[in-house]
């Protein structure tokens, strides 16, 4: 633990910019190479101690965090940087973090956070408006695509079966049609959903690793079981495929299934309204005639 003394100085908020700032510097720079990351087992290693018996100084701390944290951090700012999808914060995105934390709102009571809450409805009414969704379009902010897509499943498992909620689902009794190349947290949120992982359905690709729509039209035609969702991928994770979200979208439209679509990666592309028009540059007009609900995850963006 930080003594009271140095944890309620103010002014100690300097040294943690000032540490930012030097591993901003060191990453960009390229004069520092990145480290390359150890091994798991030598960062278990590393962190392998009991907890602290007393507090220590704070300079202490943050040396601690320069010695053990930062090189075995993954450094995205770094121009060379190639792995996974994490965008590379803004620096104005780091300093906005220090206000979050010093107003600590709870989402959960809009009396513990009536300015932010507030704040949370107009940017998804913006992000609505920018998307083309209706007047009736609602969403919320989430904490990454899986938590998105868990939640757009359970808004299509309470229209499809009501009765889940109070009296749970029998096993196979629903269905959900998945991209074959949909990310693996699809399956987790049909699974945590009690729909059973096994009635999440891969519905073949085409030679462009994207959803075959004609297939999965063959496989709705033959299911007899209640369909609760298809879901679509708008940028699959290994490949980047993007579904035929208009013939996809319209062959639910015709049969009145919940189209749920995981824009991890691409959906973003709706709001760069300064770059790209996403609708010439995809070639299709899916998201605005047949999405209604909108859940932003901010981490991943990397068109
Ligand atoms: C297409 C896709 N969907 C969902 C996820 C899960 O995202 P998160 O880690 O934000 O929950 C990923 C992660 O890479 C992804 O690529």
């Amino acid at each position: 633990m930080i003594p009271p003394e140095i944890a309620n100085d103010l002014g100690a908020g300097h040294a943690f910019v000032d540490l930012v700032e030097d591993y901003l510097e060191m990453a960009r720079s390229r004069e520092v190479p990145a480290p390359v990351p150890p091994a798991i087992a030598d960062v278990i290693a590393t962190f392998d101690e009991p907890p602290p018996a007393r507090g220590r100084p704070l300079d202490e701390v943050l040396d601690d965090v320069r010695r053990r944290v930062l090189p075995n951090a993954m450094w995205t700012p770094d121009p060379m940087h190639m792995g996974h999808q994490l965008s590379v914060p803004l620096p104005a995105a780091i300093w906005a973090e220090t206000i979050v934390a010093a107003l600590n709102p709870s989402h959960a009571v809009a009396e513990l956070s009536a300015a932010t809450t507030v704040i949370e409805r107009r940017i998804v009414r913006w992000l609505a408006d920018y998307a083309g969704f209706g007047p009736d379009a609602g969403g919320t902010f989430a904490i990454g695509a899986t938590e998105c897509t868990f939640s757009g499943l359970a808004a299509a498992r309470a229209r499809a079966l009501p009765h889940a909620w109070e009296q749970g689902v029998q096993g196979g009794e629903a269905v959900v049609f998945v991209s074959e190349h949909a990310h693996y947290s699809v399956a987790r949120a049909v699974s945590l959903l009690g729909l059973g992982a096994a009635n999440a359905i891969r519905v073949p690709s085409d030679e462009r690793f994207a959803m075959d729509p004609a297939a999965l039209e063959r496989l709705l035609d033959a299911e007899r079981r209640t369909v609760v969702a298809v879901v679509g991928t708008s940028g699959s994770t290994a490949v980047g495929a993007f579904d035929d979200l208009a013939a996809i979208g319209r062959i639910c439209a015709d049969r009145g299934i919940w189209l749920h679509v995981d824009g991890a990666h691409g959906a973003s592309a709706l709001f760069q309204i300064f770059c790209v028009n996403f609708h010439v540059a995809f070639g299709d007009d899916a998201h605005c005639l047949f999405s209604e609900r909108i859940l932003v995850n901010g981490e991943h963006f990397i068109i």
